[in-house]
């Protein structure tokens, strides 16, 4: 699509927020059809988390800030990324995992913005000992991570992980995939 073409269905994706998407809806038409489910999808997004920019195929990194901890409060967390690279972090206790990984720069999307209403934060715990100290996910988690891409034993939400004294030495894996409800699915078509 071209940039024009994207501005042109940037104006009409506003206009159909402020009335109900229809069957007549300027959209229809705007919209290749192949992306049409996708654009729907991020409208559906946008109007649930009405902060977030309404058409955009870039990545959200919307947190990008982590106040240092303080003294005694130092938790060492480790992501290792779909090449099996390590990152270590110093962060704070309260910290959750998708601030963490959004601050440094590592691909996780968050695309609710932490809100418990996605799977696109899923991480896997390395050490089961260690995922057994977590406090047990809620209804609403477990409702998401039956949404994720290659759930396992050990998975959990990142925006729902927040470290602790008892958490200090996390490693997490970042999943190969992840089951994008927003706008990358776009950006590939
Ligand atoms: Fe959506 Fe964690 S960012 S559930």
């Amino acid at each position: 699509m071209s940039i024009a073409a994207s501005r042109c269905a940037a104006r009409l994706i506003q206009r159909s927020l402020r009335s109900p998407l229809s069957t007549s809806s300027p959209l229809r038409s705007a919209i290749p059809q192949s992306s049409y489910r996708s654009t729907r999808l991020s409208i559906a997004f946008s109007t649930q988390f009405p902060s977030r920019r309404p058409f955009s195929s870039s990545s959200s990194l919307l947190h990008g800030h982590l106040d240092p901890p303080k003294p005694g409060e130092e938790r060492k967390v480790t992501f290792v990324d779909k090449e099996g690279d390590e990152y270590t972090f110093v962060v704070a206790d309260g910290d959750n995992l998708l601030d963490i990984a959004q601050a440094n720069d590592l691909e996780m999307e968050g695309a609710c913005g932490g809100s418990c209403a996605c799977s696109t934060c899923h991480v896997i715990v390395s050490d089961p000992d260690m995922f057994d100290k977590m406090e047990e996910p809620d209804d609403d988690e477990n409702d998401m991570l039956d949404l994720a891409f290659g759930l396992t034993e050990t998975s959990r939400l990142g925006c729902q992980v927040k470290m602790s004294k008892e958490l200090d030495g996390l490693v997490v894996k970042l999943p190969t995939m992840t089951r994008n409800l927003q706008a990358s699915d776009f950006a590939k078509r």
